[in-house]
């Protein structure tokens, strides 16, 4: 294998992209409609090396990757392996990286995450499979493990294909920001993003480790062919600066815009912000759609930093949408139609508003009163994300009912566990708690990670979830009748990254959608990575619609975790006044328990909508919650 740097043919691959489709993309990007199919695609290209190199009597090496992101690949591999007949023997595997100072048994290990992902399912040759070994040496005895590892991958005769995902810091492997083009398998520490993200697996952010061993950028670059995947909208912001910004240490992925050979593979939430999707006018002549225009005037308002109705035809000229003028259509009359538009999403009546003309209202006033449902995939997640709109619905006399899908227990902090068993054993349960717990409290005292997964231990998880959820909806005026809770199986036996649905999710779903028969839906985690709770929470919810059609066209959905709605992708804002926000903001203050809740996040949030509306010359609200339209044909 020669150097990465010989190989590169930059100015080759540039044009390659180019024909592909745009001159803004420095990597060839592949967009699917959802991450499984991207994921099949990338199993189909590893599954045909492995097949050739056995054809051939050769042995294959793939460089692999942990985290939520590889989960549907590995799938794929292992009912490729289960149906397919495809053999593991020949294979010889390379992890990017590793925690410092887990036991191969933490339940966070990556050693761990890879037998219970792949290894225990495929036919590979015990020996053959190789992680970074990242525990208590001394520096040097590090330092030497790790040139090792390097030397092991040459003796193997190189990676043949590279997987890898992306970090919200925009690494490859643990190659945080400032990591040279040039590093090698080394010991890093961790970017401060890097452990927020993985707070809720490790229970908190303190206990998520502060180093790693990871193959260094160099490292990746000599692979002789790389896939990076990404799925959901919590990745759409840096796959854009990796693939369109000039490569830098503080985007370590966007290295790859070097390599000869690198593809990223996305589904279409985290291909959102490339220009060809979020600005395709910049990139070809497109067939204007109402929303489209809301999305190119919104972007020139904000890119002039002129409210709507002061746009000129000047402005639309040199933000590239000269053509909308030329289509006969002048800069006053776009910036009218587009300032209603905009307009219309705003209501106070969530339900629709009885007695009022609604042709240009986001919701039908009729039936009135409706059966709003609002799921959240964990209990929390409807309060965060449209608390004051939960009230508002109430306030006009809708029968509201919210759902948890999951119990949430994993977000629950120990502490909390640990204080409630204080609390039990002061008035008298420490039999019952040692008959139920047994040396659990002990273990958790001392942050035995297995511990906190416990069965029993999560019963008590869910239970102060549960008592928070309440006491949090009833500020908000919801009664605890109206809360469901169906601790689904998928959640319940699986753990962050482990989750397994099957038919019982499924079938409670849609049993529940058929005794509720609502007609006002409200589910967030559209955009969410797949492999989430959100994410499953929302598939299961569409599947179940998809079931038991429901009667109403369409369903709104709100995001949580994922980044806020833009002002072009709202369909519905309700504004929030000052009162209202202090009562969402008593009504979150209810939820302790929970590792990483974004009260104060989520309450700015709502602020910054409602400061995108005022920018764009609309209305100047305290906040708002928003949400976007999906038709029940499109779930
Ligand atoms: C994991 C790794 C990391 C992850 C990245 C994305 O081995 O090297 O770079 O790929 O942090 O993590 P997920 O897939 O969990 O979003």
């Amino acid at each position: 294998m020669g150097h990465p740097l010989q190989r590169c043919w930059k100015d080759c691959a540039w044009q390659t992209v180019g024909d592909m489709h745009d001159r803004y993309e420095k990597i060839p990007v592949q967009v699917y409609p959802e991450a499984g199919e991207a994921a099949c695609r990338v199993a189909v290209e590893i599954a045909s090396l492995i097949r050739s190199r056995q054809e051939e009597g050769r042995d294959a090496v793939l460089g692999l990757a942990t985290g939520s992101t590889p989960i549907p690949l590995y799938r794929e591999l292992i009912r490729l392996h289960r149906e397919e007949g495809l053999s593991f023997s020949n294979v010889t595997t390379f992890n990017l990286d590793e925690y410092s100072g887990l036991d191969a048994n933490h339940p966070e290990s990556y050693t761990r995450f890879m037998r219970e992902q792949l290894f225990d399912h495929v036919d590979i040759g015990e020996g053959r499979t190789n992680i970074p070994n990242a525990s208590g040496d001394s520096a040097e005895e590090l330092e030497n493990k790790c040139a090792a590892y390097e030397q092991k991958i040459l003796d193997a005769g190189g990676i043949d294909i590279q997987l890898l995902g992306i970090g919200r810091s925009g690494h490859i492997g643990f190659n945080e920001p400032g990591s040279p083009v040039t590093s090698r398998t080394r010991v890093v520490t961790l970017d401060r993003i890097t452990r927020l993200d993985a707070s809720a697996d490790f229970q908190g952010f303190h206990n998520v480790p502060r180093t790693a061993v990871t193959m260094g950028v160099g490292t990746i670059l000599e692979a002789d062919k790389v896939f990076l995947l990404a799925w959901g909208k919590g990745k759409a912001d840096v796959v854009r600066i990796a693939v369109e910004e000039p490569e830098s240490e503080v985007v370590t992925a966007s290295f790859l815009q070097r390599h000869f050979n690198a593809e990223f593979v996305l589904d279409e939430a985290a291909a959102g912000d490339l220009t060809r999707l979020r600005y395709p006018w910049l990139v070809d002549s497109i067939s204007w759609t109402r929303r489209m225009k809301r999305r190119a005037i919104s972007w020139a308002s904000g890119k002039t930093e002129k409210p709507i109705l002061k746009l000129v035809d000047d402005d639309y000229n040199e933000s590239g949408l000269g053509d909308l003028i030329a289509e006969g259509e002048n800069s006053y009359s776009l910036n009218i139609a587009t300032f209603n538009d905009f307009q219309h999403t705003i209501t106070g009546w969530p339900g629709g508003k009885p007695d009022a003309n609604e042709e240009t209202r986001p919701e039908k006033s009729t039936p009135h009163p409706k059966h709003a449902v609002i799921f959240s995939a964990e209990p929390q997640d409807a309060l965060v994300g449209m608390g004051a709109t939960i009230n508002r619905l109430k306030e006009q006399g809708h029968h509201v009912t919210l759902v948890a899908l999951t119990s949430g227990n994993l977000r629950v902090r120990d502490e909390e566990a640990l204080k409630l068993i204080r609390c039990l054993k002061t008035v008298g349960q420490s039999e019952q708690i040692s008959h139920q717990l047994g040396d659990h409290v002990e273990r958790l005292q001392v942050g035995d990670a297995e511990a906190a997964l416990n069965p029993e231990v999560r019963k008590l998880k869910s239970a102060i979830l549960r008592a928070e959820v309440v006491d949090s909806a009833s500020a908000l005026g919801i009664d605890e009748d109206a809360l469901q809770f169906l601790d689904l199986p998928f959640y319940e036996s699986g753990r962050f990254r482990q989750f397994h649905v099957t038919d019982a999710d499924h079938e409670a779903v849609a049993k529940l959608l058929e005794t509720l028969n609502p007609n006002l839906v409200f589910v967030a985690g559209s955009v969410a990575d797949p492999m989430s709770p959100q994410g499953i929470a929302f598939q299961l919810v569409a599947a179940a619609i998809r079931k038991f059609p429901i009667t109403t066209d369409h369903i709104w959905c709100y995001r949580h975790r994922e980044e806020a709605l833009k002002p072009y992708e709202i369909d519905m804002s309700v504004p929030i006044s000052p009162v209202q926000h202090e009562l969402k903001g008593n009504a979150l203050q209810r939820l302790r328990a929970v590792v990483d809740l974004r009260n104060e996040e989520s309450l700015n949030d709502d602020r910054s909508v409602a400061a995108a509306y005022d920018e764009l010359g609309l209305a100047e609200y305290e906040a708002m919650e928003v949400f976007q339209r999906v038709k029940v044909e499109k779930l």
